[in-house]
């Protein structure tokens, strides 16, 4: 859009901007900043517009821009210009992802590099390393504890390795997602060094107050993330003689975002990560990024603000790099980091779709899909040109993040089933052989979380230690229902390293002092792979589950109507155990793929004439696109296998 205020001050900019930056071949620079600028300009003045340095500031943020944008190697610029010809390309059923530590799949980056092999064996071509940046020696909330952005943890590698790995998974059609976290820096960062020996400068990077007055205010309103190990939102600092505001743990220091300079110094470290490699970033945390007293502090529309002018800033110079949102919220906030737009993401094209997992979990505790049909209508429908990470499990926590309305809409009491949810998977149940160990108690709320691999949560480890292979084969059913899940229901699935080997979890960490408070670690294991060579020989449970999911990603990469343009119908059907919906291709809705799950361990039947759309004469013709064979029918009836699942499909 014209508008004749900004473009006067972009043509000040230009005007003013360092010889060196003039001298360079900007073409394709000027004409996407020609095109962002009036929404960059209208933003940064919403956010900044307020302070007498204004005018310096948005010198400052054209001229990062124009920088990195100079710095941004050849080949990724010619990638960016392919994505803008196909810009859907991040929703095509193609890709399939896992997270993973750097340490925990192999020892280093170097190691990760010499075992991009196991990717393509199992189909990944979508991996997110965990951070790897410099971080504090002892507690650094596995490496979301940053204390500098352009620097790799010399534990891991070194920027060369990470470049070297970044080459071989281009060349292998293997995209790098990497983390960039914004909303803290760790109290060995540089910029907190500084406010801690008194720079005010760097005192105005962070929230810090000489005396309990605001903090008191803020801590009203604000909830607790680790209210076991880092109760409170405040930490004192004793050389600073302040309060800083740590909203995760005490060494993790919330970055203020009020101040332009702060916003300018991470949209450079995001643009700095986009030209190693990456072409995805994950933006962590990013529901905290605006700190309002009064409020929550979080889902600020200032975050969104922030959110969407980074996606600005980032689309002038590279373009084809996408955003992840990291927000574990409630579903219509979630959606909202998307950004508000018709069609297009303003803001991230990519978030986590924590409703789904988390109603996947109940209901495999419950063993039917009734809150999982009533909850999952509150995930709105996505925007066209953005999509959902669908994942099982990841290196955090479970939390029950559903809505109260809707558990009593599913027909139970919410406190009493959030007990039950806790008690099934800490496995205190009765009928429960989950091996979750709970996470984030709150004392005052009641609330707490679960941690565990999907493989204890699911009764594996249970199963292996009392060899019982029935109910071995039961928990490998669980495990790859939970995967067909994911796979089928639109957006890119997101696998978590050890889940395709069946991994349990490690119960270590209660050694190790700076991990032992923190029951993540639980399911944060190191891949054994003399264990994971078994995915070779037939008969263990390694084979059963990786060669299994194996076919399962295969399938779904072959399957174009599993690409995520919101062509998915949920369908509500009598049988409580079964959780149905049809995906078809948008182009021609009569190819169409029927996915029926069945989370109970019985067989469960599904009257096939109850599905309107889906006409009587062609049950025969049913063929499940897994198995490639015909379902068990009898007459008009479907059986589903107890923990089974079906991708069907008229053949
Ligand atoms: C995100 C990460 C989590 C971390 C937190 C603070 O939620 O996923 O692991 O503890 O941010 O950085
Ligand atoms: C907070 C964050 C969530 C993260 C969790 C870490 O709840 O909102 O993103 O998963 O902390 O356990």
């Amino acid at each position: 859009m014209y508008e004749q205020l900004s473009h006067s001050l972009l043509n000040d900019i230009l005007n003013k901007i360092e010889p060196k930056i003039a001298k360079q071949d900007l073409r394709y620079f000027y004409t996407r900043l020609g095109a962002n600028f009036y929404a960059i300009h209208s933003l940064f003045e919403k956010l900044y517009g307020g302070r007498n340095d204004f005018e310096e500031q948005a010198q400052a943020l054209v001229e990062t821009m124009a920088k990195q944008y100079i710095s941004r190697p050849e080949k990724l610029r010619k990638l960016d210009i392919d994505r803008e010809l196909d810009y859907n390309w991040f929703l095509s059923q193609k890709w399939v992802g896992m997270t993973l530590y750097c340490n925990g799949f192999a020892d280093n980056l170097k190691g990760m590099r010499n075992n991009l092999h196991y990717f393509q064996e199992l189909g990944i071509n979508l991996v997110h390393i965990m951070p790897i940046l410099r971080c504090p020696e002892g507690s650094s909330d596995g490496g979301y504890a940053v204390s500098d952005f352009r620097k790799i943890d010399p534990r891991v590698g070194t920027l060369e390795d990470l470049q070297n790995l970044s080459d071989d998974m281009q060349q292998r059609d293997i995209l790098l997602t990497l983390d960039v976290v914004l909303n803290h820096t760790s109290d060995e960062h540089e910029w907190a060094k500084k406010a801690r020996a008194g720079d005010k400068k760097y005192q105005d990077y962070f929230y810090t107050f000489g005396s309990r007055t605001v903090p008191d205010m803020f801590e009203q309103n604000m909830l607790e993330v680790f209210p076991e190990t880092a109760p409170g939102n405040f930490t004192w600092d004793e050389e600073m003689q302040r309060w800083v505001m740590t909203v995760f743990n005490n060494y993790q220091w919330d970055l203020n975002y009020s101040n332009p300079a702060v916003f300018i110094e991470m949209l450079d470290v995001i643009l700095y990560w986009a030209n190693m490699g990456a072409d995805i970033l994950r933006l962590d945390a990013v529901a905290f990024l605006w700190k309002k007293i009064g409020s929550t502090c979080q889902n600020e529309r200032e975050a969104h603000l922030i959110l969407q002018l980074l996606k600005d800033c980032c689309q002038v110079v590279a373009p084809g790099v996408l955003f992840i949102a990291e927000a574990i919220v409630a579903p219509l906030e979630v959606t909202k980091y998307f950004g508000e737009d018709a069609i297009i993401a303003k803001e991230c094209e990519i978030a986590y779709n924590a409703t789904y997992m988390a109603l996947l979990w109940d209901a495999v505790a419950t063993k039917n899909a009734k809150l999982l049909n009533q909850g999952i209508k509150n995930v709105p429908v996505k925007l066209e040109r953005a999509t959902w990470l669908n994942y099982a499990r990841c290196h955090d926590d479970i939390g029950l993040g559903f809505d109260d309305k809707d558990i009593a809409l599913a027909g139970y009491e919410p406190v009493n089933h959030r007990k039950f949810l806790i008690d099934y998977y800490s496995g205190k149940f009765d009928d429960s052989h989950a091996r979750g160990v709970l996470f984030g108690e709150n004392e005052k709320t009641g609330d707490a979380r679960i941690s565990g691999t999907l493989a204890s949560l699911v009764g594996l480890q249970h199963a292996i230690e009392i060899d019982d292979p029935i109910a071995i084969q039961n928990s490998i059913k669980l495990i790859l229902l939970f995967h067909s899940m994911i796979l089928s229901f639109g957006g890119i699935p997101l696998l978590y390293y050890g889940d395709e080997l069946g991994t349990i979890n490690d119960d270590s960490y209660v050694n190790d002092p700076i991990k032992a408070s923190d029951s993540r670690w639980v399911h944060r294991h190191v891949i054994d792979w003399k264990k994971a060579e078994l995915r070779h020989t037939r008969g263990t449970v390694e084979h059963s589950i990786f060669t299994a999911l194996k076919h399962m990603i295969s399938v779904h990469k072959e399957t174009g109507i599993f690409a995520d343009f919101n062509n998915r119908n949920l369908i509500e059907v009598e049988n409580p155990h079964l959780f149905v919906f049809e995906r078809y291709d948008i182009n021609r809705v009569s190819e169409r793929v029927l996915v029926v799950a069945n989370f109970d361990g019985k067989p469960q039947n599904l009257d096939l004439d109850s599905l309107v759309s889906w006409g009587l004469p062609h049950y025969g013709q049913l063929v499940d696109l897994y198995t490639g064979q015909r379902p068990e029918i009898f007459k008009n009836t479907l059986v589903v296998p107890s923990f089974g699942f079906y991708w069907l499909y008229e053949a």
